[in-house]
C-alpha cells in the first residue's frame, strides 16, 4: 500500500495514522471538520518529538513521517488510497453513513476496513459498495505501543482482501490474530466482560476502586487494573461494546453493569473527560470511590 485513508481523528485514528506514516505510507486523515484532523496531526507531531528525544527516531525520519500525514476536508482525495480505514465512534449508524460516503470515492480495487471493536463486519459490509472488499481491522490502544491487530473477514470478504489486509498489518510490524466475525471478536469478547464485572464488583461494594485495580495489577500481573483500563479506553466505548455483546447474543451474562451506565449518563467517560473511576484533574489520578 502507498496511500491509506483514515476516517476519524480521535485516539485510535491518530494512533493508526502515526504507525502508518512511520511505516512509510502516505496518510489522508479526515474527521467531521478538517480542524480536528489538523489538531490530531499536531498531537502526532508531539509523539514524534518525544520519540526523537528518546532517540527512537531520527529528526529526519520524524520530519518525513510527519509530512506523510495530510489532513483532508472530505473523502474526495481518498480516491487515490489503496485502503481506507474507518476509525470513527463506535456507533453503527455513524459508521454506516461513513461507508456509504467513502464508498462513493473508493477506488475499484481498494479495500474499506473498519476499526470497529465489536460491531459485526458482515452486517456493516452491506453499507459498503463491495462487501468482498470490506473487512475488520481492529487496532489496540495505544496503537503505537500495542503489538496486535485483529483481522476479521466478514461472510462476503474475498480471500484477496484478507491477504492484502494481512500484508498491510505485517508492514506495520504488528502481530495478527485472524478471527471469525463473532461479537467482540476475540480480545474484546474476553476483556469487556472482565471490565463490566469489575464495575459490578465496585457497585456491590465488594472492594474499592484502588483495591480492585491493585488486585488485578499485582494478582494477575496486568499492566493496568480493569477500572483504570476502562477509563483509558473510555467508559462510553466500554458500554457500547458491552451493549453489542448483550444485544447481538441476547445472553444475560453480558448485561451492562448499572454503575457503568450511570457513569456514562453523568458524562464521566474516563481520562478523556477528566473523570471516570479516577479523577484526572491533579498530577496523579485519584480514585473516586
Ligand atoms: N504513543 C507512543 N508511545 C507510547 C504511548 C503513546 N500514546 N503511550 C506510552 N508509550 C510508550 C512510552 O513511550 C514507553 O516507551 P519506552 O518503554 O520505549 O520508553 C512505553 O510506551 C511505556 O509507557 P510509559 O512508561 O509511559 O507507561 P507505562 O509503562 O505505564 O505503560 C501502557 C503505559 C503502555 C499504556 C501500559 O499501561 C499498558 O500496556 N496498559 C494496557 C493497555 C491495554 O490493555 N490496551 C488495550 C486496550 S483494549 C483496546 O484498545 C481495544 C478497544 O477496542 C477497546
Amino acid at each position: 500500500m502507498q496511500t491509506v485513508g483514515v476516517i476519524g481523528a480521535g485516539q485510535m485514528g491518530s494512533g493508526i495514522s502515526q504507525v502508518v506514516a512511520q511505516a512509510g505510507m502516505k496518510v489522508l486523515l479526515s474527521d467531521v471538520d478538517i480542524a480536528l484532523a489538523e489538531k490530531a496531526k499536531d498531537g502526532i507531531g508531539k509523539a514524534f518529538a518525544k520519540l526523537v528525544s528518546r532517540e527512537k527516531l531520527t529528526p529526519d525520519e520524524a520530519d518525513a513521517a510527519f509530512a506523510r500525514i495530510v489532513p483532508v476536508a472530505d473523502y474526495a482525495p481518498m480516491a487515490d488510497a489503496q485502503l481506507i480505514i474507518e476509525a470513527a465512534t463506535e456507533r453503527e449508524e455513524v459508521k454506516r453513513r461513513i461507508f456509504e460516503s467513502a464508498g462513493k470515492v473508493l477506488a475499484a480495487t481498494a479495500i474499506l476496513a473498519s476499526n470497529t471493536s465489536s460491531i459485526p463486519i458482515t452486517r456493516m459490509a452491506t453499507s459498503s459498495p463491495d462487501p468482498a472488499r470490506f473487512i475488520g481491522l481492529h487496532f489496540f490502544n495505544p496503537v503505537p505501543v500495542m503489538g496486535l491487530i485483529e483481522v476479521i473477514p466478514g461472510l462476503a470478504t474475498a480471500k484477496d482482501t484478507v491477504s492484502r489486509t494481512r500484508a498491510f498489518a505485517d508492514a506495520l510490524g504488528k502481530q495478527i490474530v485472524q478471527t471469525e466475525d463473532e461479537p467482540g471478536f476475540v480480545v474484546n469478547r474476553i476483556l469487556l466482560p472482565m471490565i463490566n464485572e469489575a464495575v459490578f464488583v465496585l457497585g456491590q461494594g465488594t472492594a474499592n476502586i484502588a483495591d480492585i485495580d491493585k488486585g488485578c495489577r499485582i494478582g494477575l500481573n496486568h499492566p493496568m487494573g480493569p477500572l483504570e483500563l476502562a477509563d483509558f479506553v473510555g467508559l462510553d466505548t466500554c458500554l457500547d461494546i458491552v451493549k453489542v455483546l448483550y444485544n447481538t447474543t441476547g445472553d444475560s451474562k453480558y448485561r451492562p453493569a448499572p454503575l457503568l451506565m450511570k457513569y456514562v449518563e453523568a458524562g464521566w467517560l474516563g481520562r478523556k473527560s477528566g473523570r471516570g473511576f479516577y479523577d484526572y484533574s491533579g498530577d496523579v489520578p485519584v480514585p473516586t470511590r
